[in-house]
């Protein structure tokens, strides 16, 4: 049974640091993955990336529309356009802010079992994608968030 895992806040340490590579796909990775899960269904949230719950790993979901997608190893090949859109962050709570991000996306990831995919992204889920890859390398938004806005 998934567990809840602690979210970590603005502040640890390890939310800085940038992330290992995921080397074994294995049941360690894959109970990451189904706590982190419920972990963000719990927290009401659209994405949630490994070093938030205190693993420094690169492994982050998203999760919208009931759709789940889990990024191991995630990394961007193509980003087109520019959106500026609010967006929050589990780790951040109380502050939104109003981020420029690519307007649409290709990645390549590897799933739970190691597989490699492409993804083509658009829309919210091309910006909780930037979002969760940027906590990957210890970047938040609030870093490069352009202008504060109301809850
Ligand atoms: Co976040």
């Amino acid at each position: 049974m998934p567990k809840l895992r602690q979210i970590v806040f603005e502040g640890d340490p390890i939310l800085r640091e940038k992330a290992q590579q995921v080397l074994r796909f294995n049941s360690v990775l894959h109970e990451l993955l189904d706590d982190m899960q419920l972990t963000l269904k719990e927290a009401k949230g659209v994405g949630l990336a490994a070093p938030q719950v205190g693993v420094s790993k690169r492994a982050a979901i998203v999760e919208i529309e009931e759709n789940l997608y889990e990024l191991i190893n995630p990394v961007i090949i193509k980003a087109k356009g520019q959106k500026n859109e609010s967006e929050g962050c589990l780790s951040i709570p109380g502050i939104r802010g109003m981020v420029p991000r690519a307007a649409k996306l290709e990645i390549s990831a590897q799933d739970r079992f190691g597989q490699t995919f492409r993804l083509k992204a658009e829309d919210l889920l091309a910006r909780a994608i930037q979002h969760e890859i940027d906590h990957l390398e210890g970047q938040l938004f609030i870093d490069i968030m352009v202008e504060e806005v109301e809850e």
